[in-house]
């Protein structure tokens, strides 16, 4: 080894010994006959001081360093006087008095500080960024992730669960996004997709008798991209036989449990996990992923709306529909342009307006509000009760259709919850989705759609319904939330070819296509299936929350920018026209000239 410590463990016992350090210069002061050289590595930064007396060579050398070059100091440990300790450094104790310097290589100056932790373009990090790795908060996130997966593999092993590879040229899997093609050169005309899961292969694992399986799976989808997807991203993918839901359920439970109180360090706020129905997880947050660090629930007034003179909210549930709204502590001062720039956001998801009331105390009416003077003295009172209003509190009310209600009074809670600071990124609150329907309806093509995945079991009691009424019939399907994101989905799945290809038909997928799709797995469940069922969390979004980052790019080391490109590489890229033309690719005229 080129160094005898690392530059985050030396401290004051150390103090006398002869050692010797290698990293980059993090910080460099020169003070004429004293140079100070902060070194940093991997595990921490240690303060070298270098004397112009008692090391003249090094001196020399010292003055013309310059950040980021890499160097290797060897000198002696010596305890800082009492007072000039440094406490926000490990090795704060100590210094290392140089003897003597080597300089291993040089570096130009980088595009950005990597000793501070600014805020920088994202397209420079992006492009340079091996540097921005080397800036102490991504290797903190990088760190934390090893730890996560490395505690998880030893978790599913000491229980059993074996670890496979399954590959990634393989054939297109239906998780709902677009597939990524490779051309084959050997069958032309061919491609391989790559996996938007192993789903079919954990499967398939089942069927080959191994139980208990898991992978550290690289996935991809081609989808648009936001905060909290990537074109490439990586499940803990998982997969049990002879289970129910409740032992997978039981089992991520316990694990990532651990994972958050003892490998990051975190505040666990739900314990144990809520189980919320899908319906009701839509009724009281608006969404299948709550956010459960706070409250703001919704709570639905469609019986008193209806009674009052207020067209809109009237007429609307003269249609069916509902009126819901969410208390707000505190917001009852929210001024005319705070409130409507509130309404601004209910539109953004689609509600048409946003009624409000003030509630306050003395005042002649007990409310301030637009629409007050639509309610009788009476039903304004139960409103009040019914959401359980204090003086104080805003009320925010929308009336539309249900999933109109459930989006905006979901975005709604969202935006208020980071105003009012409910969200601290130390506190994590999982909370586990069940009872999902097991087909939505897809209105533009007129046919039933799997709400998760087409191997999805339905639950067993439901099944007769699976004829006479889809929409009715609930799916062994349970999703993770935490913290307002989806980290988990996983369901039971259909062993049973019989009920698999009714679900085959109920979705409208052609007898001759899911035979050449799926045929081989279809062909597997006539030899022995035993029961069996997984989860996969996104391992990405866990250690986002974990790290208390806001997007899924701070925890992966080489992610894609917004617009799926690597900035650094500079891929995609075009292809070598042998290359094309070994594959039998040629590229359309209009993409030339588009480029
Ligand atoms: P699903 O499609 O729900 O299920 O994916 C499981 C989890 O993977 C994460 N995830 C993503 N993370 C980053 N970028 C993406 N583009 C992305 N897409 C999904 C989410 C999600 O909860 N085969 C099934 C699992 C099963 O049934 O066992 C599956 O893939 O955290
Ligand atoms: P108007 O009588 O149209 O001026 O509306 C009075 C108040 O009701 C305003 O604050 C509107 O934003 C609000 N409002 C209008 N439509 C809706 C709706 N569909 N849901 C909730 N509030 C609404």
């Amino acid at each position: 080894m080129l160094k005898t410590h690392n530059c985050g463990e030396l401290r004051a016992e150390n103090a006398g010994q002869t050692v010797t350090l290698a990293g980059w210069v993090h910080r460099w002061r020169d003070q004429g006959g004293l140079v100070f050289l902060d070194l940093r590595d991997r595990w921490g930064v240690t303060q070298v001081t270098v004397n112009q007396q008692t090391a003249p060579e090094a001196h020399a050398l010292a003055r013309d360093i310059r950040s980021e070059w890499v160097i290797q100091v060897t000198g002696v440990v010596v305890k800082r006087p009492d007072g000039m300790e440094n406490s926000d450094l490990a090795s704060g104790a100590i210094e290392v008095h140089a003897s003597s310097i080597v300089v291993l290589n040089r570096a130009k100056t980088p595009p950005f500080y990597i000793n501070k932790d600014e805020k920088v373009e994202e397209a420079l990090r992006m492009r340079y960024r091996y540097l921005d790795l080397r800036r102490p908060s991504m290797q903190h996130n990088l760190v934390l992730r090893h730890n996560v997966l490395r505690y998880i593999r030893n978790y599913l092993g000491d229980r059993g669960f074996v670890e496979i590879e399954t590959p990634i040229l393989f054939k297109t899997t239906p998780e709902g996004a677009r597939d990524y093609l490779v051309p084959s050169r050997v069958h032309p005309g061919k491609f391989y997709a790559l996996p938007q899961s192993p789903q079919q292969l954990k499967q398939l694992l089942m069927v080959a008798g191994y139980e208990r399986y898991f992978q550290v799976a690289r996935c991809f989808r081609d989808e648009d991209q936001r905060g909290d997807r990537q074109p490439e991203f990586t499940q803990l993918d998982m997969e049990m036989s002879f289970v129910t839901r409740e032992d997978v359920m039981d089992l991520v439970e316990g694990m990532m449990t651990h994972v958050v109180e003892d490998v990051a360090g975190l505040e666990l706020v739900t314990k144990p996990f809520p189980r919320l129905k899908h319906h009701d997880a839509l009724l009281r947050y608006g969404t299948d992923k709550p956010d459960l660090r706070y409250g703001l629930e919704i709570v639905d007034v469609s019986d008193i709306a209806a009674g009052t003179s207020f067209r809109v909210f009237a007429d609307n549930v003269a249609a069916g529909n509902p009126v819901r709204g969410i208390r707000v502590p505190g917001l009852a001062s929210y001024s005319r342009r705070e409130l409507s720039e509130l309404e601004e956001i209910a539109k953004s998801a689609g509600a048409k307006g946003l009624a409000w009331m003030a509630v306050e105390e003395g005042g002649e009416s007990p409310v301030r509000s637009p629409i007050a003077k639509f309610f009788t003295p009476e039903l304004l009172v139960m409103l009040l009760e019914r959401m359980q209003a204090q003086p104080g509190d805003l009320l925010l009310f929308v009336s539309d259709t249900a999933p109109v209600v459930a989006g905006s009074l979901d975005t709604l809670r969202r935006t208020l919850a980071e105003r009012l600071n409910l969200t601290d990124p130390k506190k994590i609150a999982f909370c586990w989705i069940i009872d999902f329907p097991l087909f939505e309806w897809n209105e533009d093509e007129q046919r039933w759609d799997p709400s998760h995945h087409l191997f999805t079991a339905p639950m067993w009691e439901d099944v007769a319904m699976l004829d006479g009424e889809p929409g009715k019939v609930r799916g062994q399907q349970y999703d993770l939330a935490c913290n307002g994101y989806e980290v988990a989905g996983g369901s039971i799945r259909i062993h049973d070819r019989q009920i698999q290809e009714k679900i085959f038909k109920l979705i409208g997928l052609d007898p001759d296509i899911a035979r050449e799709r799926f045929g081989h797995m279809l062909e597997a469940f006539e030899y022995g299936t035993p029961p069996h069922g997984g989860i996969a969390p996104g391992v990405d979004r866990l250690i986002m929350l974990l790290a208390g980052e806001p997007n899924i790019r701070e925890v992966i080391a080489f992610p894609k920018t917004q617009q799926a490109a690597d900035l650094m590489a500079g891929a995609p890229s075009e292809a070598e026209p042998a290359q094309l033309e070994e594959l039998h690719i040629r590229i359309a005229d209009d993409v030339t000239e588009k480029s």
